[in-house]
């Protein structure tokens, strides 16, 4: 049997690990290797173990995956051709916007549903949802599936057309997709906690 410090040990490393080396890895970097559906389930369950005010549990998910996602990558393409000028946003960037989402294995569209029941502030709900994505992006980590929140307004635009009810509001997408995390490396680091923190006595 494993003694409890060697436990406790083992556990606060493998979590620091997590969290630390948990980057946004964007669709560009996919393979396209499909993710098994059990995995998906399992990062959504994490999901709704995250803390949640009065136990609302304010979110609510849409799994797009396969045939969903090429008519994503064709609203994208357009809804930035309509936007950007053409010396911007080339030709070139209006094929890749086209095919950016096909490199996704699933994007999860992202819902906070606010409970008209149960008197709760807003940022309350939301703050739940941004835990549970968290959530979402530590266990992609642990499965080494690059993952990341896209909140583009071309998302949340994208999503009305699944029938968000008047309480629900889409918070963008959550791209998830295999990658070669042997040849990834990501240049964001993060500023020490010394100029972050005031120490109070
Ligand atoms: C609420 C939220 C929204 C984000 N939206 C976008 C986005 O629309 N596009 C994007 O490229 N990255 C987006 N990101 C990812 C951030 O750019 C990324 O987390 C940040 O650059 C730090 O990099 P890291 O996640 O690799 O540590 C979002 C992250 C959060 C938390």
């Amino acid at each position: 049997m494993i003694a409890t410090e060697t436990r406790r040990d083992v556990r606060q490393q493998l979590l620091t690990d997590i969290i630390r080396n948990r980057r946004s890895v964007y669709a560009d970097d996919y393979t396209n290797e499909p993710i098994p559906e059990a995995i998906i389930r399992e990062v959504l369950t994490n999901a709704t173990w995250a803390p949640t005010y009065k136990m609302t549990q304010p979110w609510r998910f849409i799994v797009l995956q396969g045939n969903q996602r090429k008519p994503f990558g064709e609203f994208l393409a357009e809804y930035y051709r309509e936007r950007l000028n053409e010396t911007v946003f080339t030709r070139e960037r209006y094929e890749r916007a086209k095919a950016y989402p096909e490199r996704a294995a699933c994007m999860v569209v992202l819902i906070m549903r606010r409970n008209d029941k149960i008197d709760i502030k807003e940022w309350e709900e939301l703050a739940a949802v941004c835990c549970a994505v968290q959530n979402m992006a530590l266990t992609c980590e642990a499965y080494d599936i690059g993952a990341y929140w896209d909140s583009c307004d071309a998302c949340v635009e994208y999503a009305a057309r699944f029938g968000l009810e008047s309480n629900e509001q889409c918070l963008g997408f959550f791209y998830m997709g295999y990658y070669d995390k042997a040849t990834y490396s990501s240049p964001k680091r993060r500023t020490p906690i010394d100029k972050k923190v005031t120490w109070l006595y």
